[in-house]
């Protein structure tokens, strides 16, 4: 379960409304490599994760993209609030707007609907990790692009703040992946399923053992 703190992980004051920006922002709402796609993955696949330690940091990191899509609807959401018509036909938001109002919603900066597909949860810890580093570095990139497109420093402060923490998840994963690994015996270092794969009559022990008949190569 969780309890709700009533602040924003990171404090979002803009004062200049930019709706060009808010659809660029939106990706990191409902986007391929947003933090609902990034949120729904981790607190996804927390659950048949084999090892505590690694079920632990999918909740904690989950769990703290669910703070940070709440910081991205807080940017578009500024960004788009007070906007005459004028504004919103001249700079292209007139499509979201029709459909969406000045609601947040999420989809991608190209107006594709968020889509469970964005994300995996594949039941083998290796796949998964692998998976998860590499979309820490996707958004790690988006955060790259959407910096270079934005000027006003009341926008940049909670991005390059969201930018960090890609980098820092990153590189727990990576811890993530080495602990799954020390568990792992060599030939199975990349690739393994020890739900499935393991024989369980020698419990997986790297040397054969005596008197194991099972027909496996162990
Ligand atoms: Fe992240």
């Amino acid at each position: 379960m969780w309890s709700y703190e009533r602040r924003l992980q990171f404090p979002v004051n803009i004062k200049e409304p930019n709706a060009k920006l808010a659809q660029v922002i939106i990706s990191q709402f409902g986007g391929p490599d947003g933090e609902l796609a990034a949120s729904m993955r981790y607190l996804s696949q927390k659950f048949a994760t084999p090892y505590k330690e690694v079920a632990g940091l999918l909740n904690d990191i989950g769990t703290e993209e669910l703070g940070h899509l709440e910081i991205i609807g807080a940017i578009v959401f500024q960004l788009t609030r007070n906007l005459c018509m004028e504004e919103i036909q001249k700079s292209g938001f007139d499509k979201y707007y029709v459909d969406h109002t000045l609601g947040i919603w999420p989809q991608a900066a190209g107006g594709i609907p968020f889509n469970a597909c964005e994300f995996q949860s594949k039941g083998d810890i290796i796949t998964d990790l692998f998976e998860d580093m590499a979309a820490e570095q996707k958004a790690r990139s988006t955060y790259d692009n959407i910096l270079r497109l934005v000027d006003d420093p009341d926008v940049c402060a909670p991005i390059q703040f969201l930018r960090e923490r890609e980098i820092v998840h990153f590189q727990r994963f990576g811890e993530a992946l080495r602990i799954t690994q020390d568990k792992l015996d060599s030939r199975n270092f990349y690739a393994f399923n020890p739900g499935f794969d393991r024989c369980k009559d020698c419990d997986d022990t790297p040397e054969p053992t005596p008197g194991c008949d099972c027909g496996c190569d162990c």
